[in-house]
């Protein structure tokens, strides 16, 4: 039976039985899947730990919901469409009986390999079927995964690792990335030699990079799955056992990881994709994020797999080898739902509409957006464009540890309004709170979002470590889940997410701790000290401002800023290097010695009318140095 919203009143409907009954409610969406033992109880909560259970002591397995479940019914239909990054290469269409095959296969490796259910599993690979092959995988043996974006260096890789004491890690041999060959093996290899939990290493072949083979250690892929059978009993799991670990980063200290079990995420990823993108059994859904990011998780692996879909997975970026190959593969596939961030919109945008207009787009039934608030000019550009006036645009709001969308208009039954999410999915309970807590009842109102009861594919904690979960997500407002993004209900009801009121960027749709970037920049041994701040970028939405304070002997400014941008870029990645750095003589502080941020933030937007109050600084007289020195007109 569909758990599909067909109506406006259907979802109003079914809205408020998820508030009024909610355990009766997800009961009955979980019994449409397949489960080996029933629940004792649908859903054990306690604010005070805090500890969350859904379906507890249920038993399962969430492949089987993907490939039993549907194997007599449409076996040969496709699971994975893959577009390689080059169009000339050859596509893949993967049918779910392939998949099927492929996963039991490398199921039997993994067993075969030493990994057993528990382990923890290091995912560091390019978008290539194998890497949703390889998350399969450990689901049906019970081996938790834990994706590393590729982009990220071997020290972010190793820190990873060492949180999780992981004991495999699965790689290729290089990513092909739009004009660039990525030697990913590499940046492993220099990742273990800082880490001592790894046992084995099964290498991909991608690209035919020369890599270096440990042996003992390293694995071909294509070597590991010779004589393993295409067959594999799925494990029997509970509904809380660790699925996976997927690390983001926070406002202090280390990324950390977001934990998600078994039961709950199945239910809801399935439950939301449905009725986000109201999929229709024939279509061709694509989601071009990675599967570094929860999205590529929640959303092209997890989500549309249960459900039975076809799901698109591209390997390449959006302008290679022309900025119109994004719409050359909707109309070359006849994709019908199509989700992607708002960073890529305005990029898109940004080269004009020659490269759209050779493409008809029109199977697109549905557009989405995820990642960042999307700007009202990105919104009607990609609405009128994209969607050619006639595709519900569905803006999702959601994060890593929500485990799919939570706020988010669903595709033609719930109302459209550009730059807001608008409305909470059936179960959500989302929350407006001003500054002490107390809950902002009715329209117009502005604060700070939080979720007043659980749903079942939140985190349970962050691995490793329950106390800094509570601090960080309940301790704001005892009781309720703290988001750490402000928003707005209007005078209609609707919900527009403001961005991030914690100490936290989001740059093209990741998340980056101000902190974090700092503590890289503070390994360059000429920085003393440094700040963070984002300030609004055209087409990142937020870029990374650093304001740093240096011993500066015998080498130019110039130089310093390149050496310090390099430091970042080995430390965290690419994506982590600051847009602008300015060298500084001192930085804002207040009595008690913090940063006074908000200082930062306005000469980083070069918006200084109005600096506030700096009367409990202790260097005033910094703030108009800080000023000249960013040459603001
Ligand atoms: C943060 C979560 C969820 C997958 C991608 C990002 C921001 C996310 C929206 C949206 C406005 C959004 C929030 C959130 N965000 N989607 N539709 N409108 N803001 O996952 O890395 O965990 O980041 O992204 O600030 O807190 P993430």
């Amino acid at each position: 039976m569909s758990n599909k919203i067909q109506s406006l009143s259907g979802y109003i409907h079914e809205y408020q039985k998820s508030v009024n009954e909610p355990e009766k409610f997800w009961a009955r969406i979980a019994n449409s899947f397949h489960w080996h033992k029933p629940w004792d109880k649908v859903l054990s909560w306690s604010s005070e730990g805090p500890h969350v259970k859904w379906f507890e002591n249920a038993k399962l397995n969430i492949t089987e919901n993907i490939f039993e479940r549907h194997l007599f019914t449409h076996g040969d239909k496709a699971a994975i469409i893959w577009e390689p990054n080059d169009p000339k290469e050859q596509n893949r269409i993967i049918s779910y009986r392939e998949l099927y095959e492929l996963t039991c296969q490398f199921s039997n490796v993994l067993k075969a390999q030493g990994v057993n259910k528990g382990d923890r599993v290091i995912i560091y690979m390019p978008m290539i079927p194998e890497a949703s092959v390889a998350m399969l995988a450990c689901a049906r043996i019970g081996a938790v995964h834990s994706v590393v974006f590729a982009g990220f260096s071997s020290s972010a890789l190793a820190d990873r690792i060492i949180d999780c004491e992981a004991k495999m890690v699965l790689t290729s041999d290089g990513n092909f990335r739009g004009s660039k060959n990525i030697p990913v093996k590499a940046v492993v290899d220099e990742a273990l030699e800082k880490t001592s939990t790894v046992e084995k290493v099964i290498v991909c072949k991608r690209t035919n990079a020369e890599v270096t083979m440990v042996p003992g250690r390293d694995i071909w892929w294509h070597d590991s799955i010779k004589d393993q059978s295409l067959e594999h009993k799925a494990e029997s799991l509970d509904s809380e056992d660790l699925l996976f670990i997927l690390y983001t980063s926070g406002s202090t200290g280390k990324p950390k990881g977001v934990v998600h079990t078994t039961g709950g995420y199945m239910v809801y990823t399935q439950y939301s994709f449905e009725n986000v993108f109201q999929y229709e059994q024939n279509d061709v859904y694509w989601c071009t994020a990675d599967i570094g990011w929860i999205t590529g998780h929640s959303y092209i692996v997890y989500g549309p797999l249960l459900s039975g879909a076809t799901t698109l997975m591209f390997e390449g970026v959006p302008t290679f080898p022309h900025p119109g190959r994004f719409w050359e593969i909707v109309d070359k596939y006849q994709v019908n739902q199509f989700y992607t961030a708002p960073t890529a919109i305005r990029a898109l945008q940004a080269k004009g509409l020659e490269p759209v207009n050779p493409y008809k787009l029109d199977s697109l039934k549905v557009i989405g957006s995820v990642g960042e608030p999307i700007n009202e000019e990105a919104w009607h550009w990609y609405h009128d464009h994209i969607g050619k006036g006639n595709c519900p645009l569905v803006d999702t709001w959601w994060q890593t540890e929500t485990g799919g969308i939570m706020i988010s208009a669903l595709a033609g039954i719930t109302p459209n309004k550009p730059a807001h999410a608008s409305l909470p999915l059936p179960g959500i309970q989302p929350i407006i709170v001003d500054a002490e807590g107390n809950e902002l009842k009715g329209n117009n109102v502005e604060g700070n979002l939080c979720i007043k009861f659980p749903w079942p594919s939140m985190l349970r904690t962050t691995y490793g470590d329950h106390k800094r979960f509570k601090e960080t997500y309940f301790s704001a407002y005892p009781g309720t889940y703290f988001t750490g993004d402000g928003a707005k209900r209007d005078h209609d009801g609707y919900i527009r997410i403001l961005g991030r009121v914690d100490d936290v960027i989001n740059v093209s749709g990741h998340r980056m701790g101000t902190a974090e970037v700092e503590n890289a920049m503070n390994e360059h041994p000429r920085v003393i000290e440094s700040a963070v701040v984002g300030f609004p970028h055209d087409i990142k939405g937020q870029g990374i401002y650093a304001y740093v304070i240096c011993d500066q002997e015998g080498i130019s400014n110039e130089a310093l800023i390149q050496e310090i941008k390099n430091t970042v870029r080995k430390i965290i990645g690419p994506i982590a290097k600051p847009d602008e750095i300015q060298i500084v003589p001192g930085l804002p502080k207040t009595r008690s010695g913090k940063i006074m941020r908000r200082i930062l933030r306005k000469v980083a937007s070069k918006d200084i009318s109005n600096l506030g109050d700096t009367s409990t600084l202790l260097n005033p007289e910094i703030v108009d140095q800080i000023i000249e020195g960013a040459q603001i007109k």
